[in-house]
């Protein structure tokens, strides 16, 4: 059975108020919708650690730096309820738009510092202020106890952490693994709009960070191995390599060696599609 949609926050309030009475838990699963195996293992996820689970859908405007993105994006309302249905969700809460922007809406949630001043952030103008915003009203208006976030938005994971943290939101953020294709690709929304043939070429990127990592651990010199790379997936058929980046996992500190916990970071363009993914990097032995 198909759970029921909420799109408006008294309805979903009425609802969580009651679970709360009742001394339940609550996990959120926030999504914008175009559902994929990555989703679902954090609807798992959520299943197994709470009471009650809420699947948020929102296609959030405040987080597109680039309008044809926005119209671009996949909207699959249906068929995402219908492959919620085995799961057992408790509600899909499907917000009308001003009930999370209403008239006059002044505020953004804006989180500073390091961990987005690279990467994303550069390239993406506002996305995180978007993510931040819309995040910390979707906590607040479902009150949950846990949020479950795919580990494949490493930065945004670290973000959405970051902003909870601050604003003293009593939610717990969990990270998870991010779930692949067999090929290697990373699970995306976003692959949904890639023709068949682009989507065997899609396969390099996490192939690339895949050589790279090894031989970072291995010991050899991060920038060799970045241009490398790059060559790699330009031979694949790939456009602009925005940034292919190692990383402290912990502070986002560019590194020339995994001395410590680290992160290969990367987002690319194929075929009109920014595709982006990271691994962890195990640590090299001094
Ligand atoms: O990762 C996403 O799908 C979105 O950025 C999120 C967290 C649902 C906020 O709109």
């Amino acid at each position: 059975m198909t759970a029921p949609i909420l799109r408006r926050l008294a309805d979903l309030r009425a609802k969580t108020a009651d679970w709360r009475r009742a001394g339940e838990t609550i996990g959120l699963v926030p999504t914008m919708g175009a559902l994929h195996a990555g989703h679902l293992s954090l609807v798992e996820a959520a299943k197994q650690a709470c009471d009650r689970v809420i699947v948020t859908i929102f296609v959030n405007p405040k987080q597109f730096n680039n309008a044809e993105d926005l119209a671009n994006y996949p909207r699959t309302e249906n068929k995402d309820a219908e492959k919620l249905a085995p799961y057992g969700v408790d509600l899909i809460y499907v917000p009308d738009p001003d009930q999370i922007y209403p008239d006059g809406y002044a505020t953004n949630v804006s989180v500073g510092g390091s961990i987005t001043a690279v990467m994303e952030g550069p390239f993406r103008p506002g996305h995180f202020d978007g993510v931040a915003t819309v995040v910390a009203k979707l906590f607040l208006q479902t009150s949950a106890d846990k949020a479950f976030f795919g580990q494949k938005d490493y930065q945004q994971l670290m973000v959405v952490t970051r902003m909870a943290r601050d604003l003293d939101i009593p939610i717990e953020v969990i990270g998870c693994e991010t779930v692949r294709e067999p090929s290697g690709l990373a699970m995306s929304s976003r692959n949904l709009l890639l023709p068949e043939e682009a989507l065997a070429k899609a396969a390099a990127l996490n192939a690339a960070m895949r050589e790279a990592a090894a031989k970072a651990s291995a010991g050899e010199p991060w920038e060799p191995l970045e241009a490398a790379a790059r060559q790699a997936l330009a031979e694949a058929g790939f456009g602009d390599v925005e940034y292919f980046d190692l990383r402290c996992a912990e502070t986002l500190e560019a590194l020339e060696t995994p001395s410590r916990p680290a992160r290969l970071l990367a987002a690319a363009w194929l075929d009109g599609i920014r595709l982006i993914d990271n691994i962890a990097v195990p640590q090299l032995n001094s």
